[in-house]
């Protein structure tokens, strides 16, 4: 029986949602963004109801610090976290960044797998001393302090077991599970979850999160799986931006839980009608355009170009649509015309241009905005304009 604790709120449904855009995803190369830049993410991700917001690795640079400070003394209900490795002074510069956040979080990390364990050339004893002397360090500056096994995944059972089951008895408060290199599959998230809160001793007292990367596309599902195996806390960033091939999408889980919460019965605190505002907001000053067909916040995510799709959208929304775009900040769907539109799309396209034509016109019209479709990607309102001024008297 799987009973680790859950949220803040101690509702056992309810996921607590951990943001990292502003660690993983602007440790994407190429993402950087600007001091101003990042405090208007973090605002927008405390205003949209964002758990926790890791704003930043203050000891990586002075830039990073002071980020992670202001935004610590700027936020409102989201709590703030700052990365720090397994090194007392990274604790120590990261507990200063947060420490004016209403509420402030530590997390701390050191690799666990064998690959990572043989960098800082440390046996598993000496790893094991320093988990528990770099975890008390951080409970003794705050009691919100979260630990990570980086790379948990490729780390052997009874070593992770044990690894985690100190940091637990060393006062974290959140262990978080990452699939650093994206290595899991979903059943296996989940098992590791499950296995982890029903094996370790003192997993009851704590919250554990899952942090998965995207390199075989299995982030979301990943994310989605743990979440079945008991973690409660999922971390994720805005357009799934981070190392790599990304982390899970923030938009994917929390669509996901609303959607489909017949399946699975869990809730976020998300205000979903934010999600794409601060989409197009992160795209742009990261610099990394949304691919058209992402989920949830690509252009076409709620856009139909075929004849039978946009006749069945027209006759009702649900016959295409698993959502509502308005319920991710949408003003409604988009029904763009190209060759594969058919008579019912064009009429309501010059409905809504404020056309009238008849039956006749309609006829003449879509025959020759076929002919033009079929050699321009995209209709334009301006080409149905030249199309409508040119066509034959309705007589
Ligand atoms: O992917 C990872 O393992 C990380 C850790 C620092 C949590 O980002
Ligand atoms: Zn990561």
């Amino acid at each position: 029986m799987t009973k680790a604790k859950t949220s803040p709120e101690s509702d056992k449904n309810r996921v607590v949602i951990f943001d990292t855009t502003l660690r993983d995803g602007e440790q994407s190369p190429g993402a950087t963004m600007t001091h101003d830049e990042k405090l208007e993410i973090a605002e927008l991700l405390d205003d949209m109801g964002v758990d926790i917001i890791e704003a930043g690795f203050p000891i990586a640079s002075e830039g990073d610090f002071r980020a992670v400070s202001e935004i610590a003394q700027r936020s409102k209900q989201s709590v703030i976290c700052g990365l720090a490795r397994a090194q007392l002074p990274d604790i120590d510069r990261c507990f200063e960044a947060v420490k004016l956040a209403a509420k402030p979080r530590i997390h701390t990390f050191i690799g666990t797998s064998p690959l990572h364990r043989a960098i800082p050339n440390l046996t598993m004893d000496e790893m094991a001393d320093r988990i528990h002397e770099t975890v008390s360090h951080a409970r003794n500056l705050t009691d919100n302090v979260q630990w990570s096994p980086m790379d948990a995944t490729r780390t052997e059972w009874d070593y992770l077991c044990r690894v985690v089951e100190i940091a637990i008895k060393a006062g974290a408060s959140t262990i978080n599970i990452p699939d650093t290199v994206g290595y899991t599959a979903p059943r296996e998230s989940s098992d590791l979850i499950r296995r982890l809160i029903e094996t370790v001793p003192g997993a009851d007292d704590v919250v554990f999160a899952t942090h998965c990367h995207n390199d075989l596309g299995m982030a979301t599902a990943n994310a989605l799986a743990a979440v079945e195996g008991g973690a409660r806390q999922i971390e994720c960033t805005i357009n799934g931006l981070g190392e790599r091939a990304g982390n899970t999408a923030l938009e994917e889980v929390v669509m996901a839980l609303k959607i489909r919460n017949d399946i699975m019965p869990f809730t976020t605190g998300v205000d979903t009608k934010k999600i794409m505002h601060i989409s197009r907001r992160v795209a742009s000053v990261a610099g990394f355009p949304v691919q058209f067909n992402k989920a949830i916040v690509g252009k076409n995510a709620f856009a139909h170009e075929s004849g039978i799709h946009q006749d069945g959208m027209l006759k009702n929304a649900e016959t295409f649509e698993i959502m509502r775009p308005e319920d991710v900040g949408l003003s409604g769907t988009s029904l763009p015309l190209g060759k594969h539109s058919g008579r019912a799309a064009l009429r309501a396209k010059l409905k809504e241009m404020g056309i009238e034509v008849g039956d006749n016109q309609l006829k003449d019209i879509f025959v020759r905005f076929k002919d033009l479709a079929d050699r321009k990607k995209e209709v334009f309102d301006e080409d149905i304009l030249a199309l409508v001024s040119t066509a034959e008297d309705d007589t």
